[in-house]
């Protein structure tokens, strides 16, 4: 349980700490549910990804903030040097708040709006195009505008990570990016606007990926891609985007692959391809995300109901999908400890179930913990990366506070919401008050 986390660990009191931070004390300080998150783990984890790297010169972590968007987190990414992979003209102004530099900011997403589209023209963010349509509204904005744009395309490398089919992006059949037939045709149109500084590729073909082959295939694709631009458009392009997607070990028994794992199946390759296609060293991108966040933040909650049925032993707890929706939505599997009984054996098997009218409203099956009683604090481990960030206030619960732990000092984050916030931005007709 801890080899792996090292972040985590239990203190005399038999509480289960992170960072230092008593989990048990935190509940009672800051009420529950409660995210809580280790600054210091998160730097580890960014420098891990960056080290692992490093030897091949210029390459710049683009950290996907859409697994965890909280402007404490960006802050600390942005200390440490990261730029931003960003989704959406909402991550565009909270990673520029955080103070990320927008020559480090890739724009990235299947359906960007106009608006979208002119808000990243006006802040001078690289824009990784999804398509060819998209491509021509981008050329109407950046003439009418006499505007320039740095541009890249996402290239649909045609490969199946063994994920969640949820988490596939770069299947054949994917939404997601450009085919490699359309992809010169898309190099070509770019390149004749004037406006457009044609600089980069991008992929990104899943999450939660935990073997390097895909990469591997998709890569030498990517590379392939690249040399038939230079030698049927004479392009030579600034940067190649690998995208994010590198699992993180919500269990022991999972498989799972580290950075120093990726660079090292990558690299080789990469130096292989220049070389095969006469390619001068662009400058490498990654955008990971989870690997960064994942593992450094919990969810705290506390057990209220005890219930035990002909089938099952229940715990019900004061959080549910509503704060952490990755189970109902994917099956996933979050590890569960008992933070005021760390030290204790495993006694028995509970189910944890949320606090919302829904039957798939389950945080954890079948689990082996020690005595559950009322009053006992779990903490729902790896729910750093798409917990608080996809949370919602479904069954009029309000949102959970967030809790940064930095060496055992606690700071609050982000207020828990209140039932005005619940009323928050709603209007009732006149005839119906
Ligand atoms: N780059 C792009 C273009 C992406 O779409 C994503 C994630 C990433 C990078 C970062 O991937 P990561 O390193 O975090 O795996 N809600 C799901 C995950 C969805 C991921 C979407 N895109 C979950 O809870 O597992």
């Amino acid at each position: 349980m801890f080899d792996f986390r090292p972040h985590l660990g239990i203190n005399q009191r038999g509480h289960l700490t992170m960072g230092g931070a008593d989990l048990v004390e935190l509940a009672e300080k800051f009420g529950t549910p409660l995210y809580v998150y280790d600054e210091q783990r998160i730097r580890e984890r960014y420098r891990e990804f960056r080290d692992a790297f490093a030897s091949y010169g210029d390459v710049l972590i683009c950290y996907a903030c859409k697994a965890n968007t909280s402007l404490a987190v960006l802050s600390i990414l942005r200390d440490e040097g990261a730029g931003a992979d960003i989704v959406s003209e909402g991550e565009l102004y909270l990673a520029l708040k955080a103070g990320i530099p927008a020559e480090k900011i890739i724009f990235t997403g299947n359906n960007k709006t106009d608006r979208e589209l002119e808000r990243a023209v006006e802040a001078g963010v690289i824009i990784n195009l999804d398509s060819l349509h998209e491509l021509e509204r981008l050329i109407e904005i950046v003439e009418a505008r006499k505007a320039e744009a740095r541009v890249s395309f996402r290239v649909n490398p045609e490969v199946s990570p063994e994920t969640h089919p949820h988490l596939a992006t770069g299947l054949r059949e994917s939404k997601f990016g450009i085919h490699e037939e359309a992809v010169l045709r898309a190099y070509e149109r770019a390149l004749a606007c004037s406006y457009l500084d044609v600089a980069g590729i991008h992929m990104h073909i899943g999450s939660q990926i935990t073997s390097t082959e895909p990469y591997v295939e998709a890569t030498r694709r990517l590379f392939d891609i690249m040399g038939r631009l230079r030698r049927e458009l004479g392009l030579e392009l600034e940067f190649a985007d690998l995208g994010g997607g590198v699992g993180i070990r919500y269990s022991a028994e999972q498989p799972y692959i580290t950075p120093a794992q990726l660079a090292g199946a990558l690299l080789p390759l990469i130096e292989e391809k220049l070389a095969e296609h006469s390619l001068p060293k662009p400058r490498l991108l990654l955008e990971p995300g989870r690997y960064i966040v994942g593992d450094a933040g919990v969810l705290l909650a506390r057990v209220y109901t005890v219930k035990t049925t002909p089938y099952r032993k229940f715990a019900g707890c004061d959080a549910g999908f509503n704060l952490l929706l990755r189970p109902a939505m994917y099956g996933s599997h979050h590890e569960v400890v008992v933070a005021n009984k760390a030290a204790l054996p495993a006694e028995e098997e509970v189910t944890i179930a949320g606090n919302l009218c829904e039957s798939g409203d389950l945080l954890a099956k079948h689990r082996r913990l020690p005595r559950i009683e009322k009053g006992d604090v779990l903490a729902i481990l790896d729910a750093g990366a798409y917990g608080f960030v996809m949370s919602s206030q479904y069954n009029s619960r309000p949102r959970c506070a967030e809790v940064l732990v930095n060496r055992g000092m606690a700071e609050l984050i982000r207020y828990a919401e209140d039932f005005k916030d619940l009323l928050e931005k709603q209007l009732v007709p006149e005839r119906l008050r």
